[in-house]
């Protein structure tokens, strides 16, 4: 493959996609969707999330310390794009129809909607030009009741139906492709082939 260089400028980072919930300062929940998110592990799970500007999510964080990262599957995408797209510094988001209930650990605000929903506190705040990054250990995981008893360590992603965001445009999840370290079950033929051409063109050291 012939690669060539381009600019930094956008990345291709596609992901799923979270609603934040925080509360404000009148105890009004707020939502907002953040796509700069990642996990990490330190002893427990841990987020990482980076906001950038002048935000009220990024007011209350940096006044509570905490927020819900509310999973956006397929079937709420559009509510996720409204607040996403609708500024609290500007006006109440009460155009649409949610419903919420708080955190069973931390005073968050949780959206009923959401299948898969993580309470948050944050740990750590590293100030960036003008973006601030957050690193927040998981103190609890709320999900939806159907899921109970699946295997969480492979877990069916058709089953949480989370949308992609792939800057920036929205997607749904394809096929599954398999199981990790079946590699072998996979490949194997392939590589055989590979090394039959390669030493018809480069001769063998066999
Ligand atoms: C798809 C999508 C992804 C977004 N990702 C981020 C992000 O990663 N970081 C960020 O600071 N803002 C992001 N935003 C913008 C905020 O959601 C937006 O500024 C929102 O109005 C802030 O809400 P608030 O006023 O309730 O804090 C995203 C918006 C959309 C629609």
């Amino acid at each position: 493959m012939i690669k060539m260089d381009i600019m930094p400028g956008c990345v291709f980072s596609p992901q799923p996609m979270y609603i934040i919930g925080t509360k404000s300062e009148d105890e009004v929940p707020n939502f907002c969707v953040i796509t700069w998110i990642g996990f990490s592990f330190d002893e427990t799970p841990h987020l990482m999330m980076t906001i950038g500007g002048s935000k009220q999510t990024k007011t209350n964080i940096l006044r509570d310390k905490m927020f819900s990262a509310n999973l956006i599957s397929e079937d709420i995408i559009w509510l996720a794009d409204y607040f996403g797209t609708t500024k609290a510094e500007e006006k109440l988001k009460n155009d649409i129809q949610f419903d919420y209930k708080w955190g069973n650990n931390l005073k968050v605000p949780i959206l009923e909607q959401s299948n898969w929903v993580y309470e948050c506190e944050v740990t750590k705040i590293i100030e960036l030009d003008g973006s601030h990054l957050f690193l927040a250990d998981i103190k609890n995981i709320q999900i939806d009741k159907n899921f109970e008893g699946i295997d969480l360590e492979m877990i069916d992603l058709k089953m949480l139906n989370p949308a992609i965001y792939a800057p920036y445009n929205y997607f749904s999840v394809g096929d599954r492709i398999g199981g990790c370290g079946e590699w072998k079950n996979h490949i194997m033929k392939d590589n055989q082939e590979h090394e039959i051409k390669f030493s018809k063109v480069y001769g063998t050291n066999k």
